[in-house]
């Protein structure tokens, strides 16, 4: 608008404009005074056209500092920080661990198959075993529990499944490469009290080659517990035990030498030959590959190492117990 009003006055046909163009033809004598007058007006309109100008612009400025204004002064909405749970703690930790001597880690599903959480692993249909192991079944879309799935009691399925691809892997060669691998996640099983929950964590290993011996399970077991607990008069011993899938088989304890625990011997996992059965189902020749597996707690191993004596606290979700370990 302001331009506009400035074309009309000052444009090239401009109203002003117009009556400089009509000095031509007044006579000498006016000129000058019609002359003075005119120029009087340009001025004065140029200046209250350039008056508006800054006047809208200011006012512009003024808006759009009002509306993008920041008060630095205010205080900060502050940040939430994070924590690892201290058993994802305890499992980063042993995965490093095992990682260090040449393990890898894998991973498996949780809705697991009949045949990887159990039949591969010599615990047959109607096997006692599987009542030590009672689950949570699935109900398919009938409503009816479904035949062949489960949620994992064990993370022995991972290996299970491991070891089928590593078989398919490398069929092609006359020997397959070592499998050493730990096999950590959530497993479920029908139990709930102060050491034991519904939903806990499991870490297995299986080292399977042509000449692994129950002296190098000992020897792995017990070299890991010590980096773990970070104690090297941690005791450890091994008591004859039965799995359906180890041959021999053993529950491994340790004693801590000094602290509140000190002398008291602990069962803290399960270990053993692995049974030449299991090998077959997986389609590894039993006469020619030998190997160990094991399997901890590292809910346990978590209570034990922080000084916890119950288990439930670390899936309660209380913030009050688990900002301790952050
Ligand atoms: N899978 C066993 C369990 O959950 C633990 C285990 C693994 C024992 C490997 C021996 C060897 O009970």
């Amino acid at each position: 608008t302001l331009e506009q009003i400035k074309a009309r006055y000052l444009g090239k046909s401009g109203q002003i404009t117009e009556l400089l163009k009509g000095m031509a033809k007044l006579a000498p004598e006016e000129r000058k005074q019609a002359g003075a007058a005119i120029n009087r007006t340009k001025e004065a309109v140029e200046s209250a056209l350039t008056a508006r100008r800054e006047a809208i612009k200011r006012l512009a400025l003024e808006a759009r500092l009002a509306e993008e204004s920041l008060d630095v002064t205010l205080p900060g909405r502050g940040e939430t920080r994070g924590g690892l749970h201290p058993v994802t703690r305890t499992l980063e930790r042993i995965e490093a661990l095992f990682r260090s001597i040449g393990f890898e880690v894998a991973d498996g599903p949780e809705i697991e198959a009949d045949f990887q959480n159990f039949t591969a692993l010599n615990t047959p249909e109607d096997h006692p075993a599987r009542s030590m192991h009672d689950t949570f079944y699935l109900l398919d879309e009938n409503g009816k529990v479904a035949e062949d799935i489960l949620l994992r009691t064990h993370t022995s399925p991972i290996q299970v499944r491991y070891m089928q691809a590593h078989v398919a892997k490398y069929a092609h060669l006359e020997t397959m490469p070592e499998i050493r691998i730990i096999a950590p996640g959530r497993v479920y099983r029908v139990d709930s009290d102060a050491t034991h929950s519904p939903m806990f964590h499991q870490v297995e290993g299986l080292w399977i080659g042509e000449n692994v011996s129950f002296a190098d399970l000992k020897g792995v077991v017990a070299d890991f517990l010590r980096r773990f607990f970070e104690s090297d008069d941690l005791q450890v011993r091994f008591r004859p035990s039965f799995f359906p899938f180890t041959e021999p088989s053993a529950e491994i304890d340790v004693a801590f030498m000094s602290g509140a625990l000190k002398g008291r011997w602990l069962e803290i996992a399960g270990c053993g030959m692995v049974h030449p059965n299991v090998l077959r189902h997986v389609g590894i020749d039993p006469e020619k590959y030998i190997g160990f597996a094991f399997g901890m707690g590292p809910d346990r191993l978590t209570m034990l190492r922080y000084g916890v004596n119950d288990l439930r606290l670390f899936f309660d979700g209380d913030l009050r117990f688990l900002r301790q370990f952050v």
